[in-house]
């Protein structure tokens, strides 16, 4: 399948060209969203859930919206200085696919019988995720480049995709299907992230205790988004520092961490 499968695992030049590629990032979506509908098999039925199973996915799913909003805002947000035309290129294939996400996890709330998605987001929302998401959009508003894609591309991107295998490993069928297609766009911004700040700290080095300075301020509302969301999916608590762990392992991929 054409496209990013493992960014870590591809040249730093044949990298750089997938991922700032319209043209890549079509083939790659085309390959895995083929003859589905919102992200999965159309015929896919839901197996019988009780209704605490049933109301922890939709809590979940609510704060999925959340996140992808966010990253949706974000990311457009960002284009308008983005510092080269690959990178605007690669913003735009970023925008559709989180409006993709938002859409596929708007519709599974609908199928679980939720009629009005917008107001039992309000009502559910993590508190810790609403911060994260604010001061993403002001690092995004203050046209501080190195700070938005630090909180959105590696922060945001690393903490839903740890949450999205999480929860994929031990989802309903349904579910499941629509978060393997989300992961693997995820797998792509995170990497684009990885890349443009490493190659930013290769020559600035006194960019390193800014980023720093920025994860202190996120780390703890990313430890409480964790937490909700992980107990929601019903990852047992001992399990829960194995995924935290994945998620300081990108952080720590750049160099970030103290
Ligand atoms: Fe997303
Ligand atoms: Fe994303």
């Amino acid at each position: 399948m054409p496209g990013l499968a493992e960014p870590h695992e591809l040249l730093e030049s044949e990298f750089f060209d997938q991922v700032h590629s319209f043209d890549f990032w079509l083939q790659a979506v085309e390959g895995y969203l083929l003859d589905t509908t919102y992200g999965r098999d159309e015929e896919l039925v839901d197996e019988p859930m009780d209704d605490a199973q049933q109301e922890a996915l939709i809590t979940t799913l609510c704060n999925y919206c959340i996140g992808e909003t966010a990253a949706l805002e974000a990311s457009s947000g960002m284009i308008g200085y983005a510092p080269s035309r690959p990178i605007k290129i690669f913003l735009a294939t970023q925008v559709v696919d989180e409006a993709r996400h938002l859409e596929v996890f708007l519709h599974r709330l609908r199928e679980l019988g939720v009629a009005d998605p917008d107001r039992e987001i309000l009502q559910r929302a993590n508190p810790a995720l609403l911060k994260f998401k604010d001061q993403l959009l002001e690092y995004v508003d203050s046209r501080d480049w190195e700070a938005a894609v630090f909180a959105q591309n590696v922060i945001l991107e690393s903490l839903e995709f740890t949450v999205f295998r999480a929860h994929a490993e031990r989802a309903d069928p349904i579910t499941q299907q629509v978060l393997v297609g989300v992961i693997k766009d995820e797998r792509r911004h995170m990497g684009f992230g990885e890349n443009d700040l490493g190659r930013r700290l290769a020559l600035t080095p006194h960019l390193r205790p800014r980023l720093q300075k920025i994860k202190h301020q996120l780390d703890m509302l990313v430890m409480e988004t964790f937490a909700g969301t992980l107990r929601e999916t019903g990852v047992p608590e001992e399990e829960q520092k194995h995924f935290t762990s994945n998620y300081l392992a990108a952080v720590s991929r750049l160099g970030v961490d103290l």
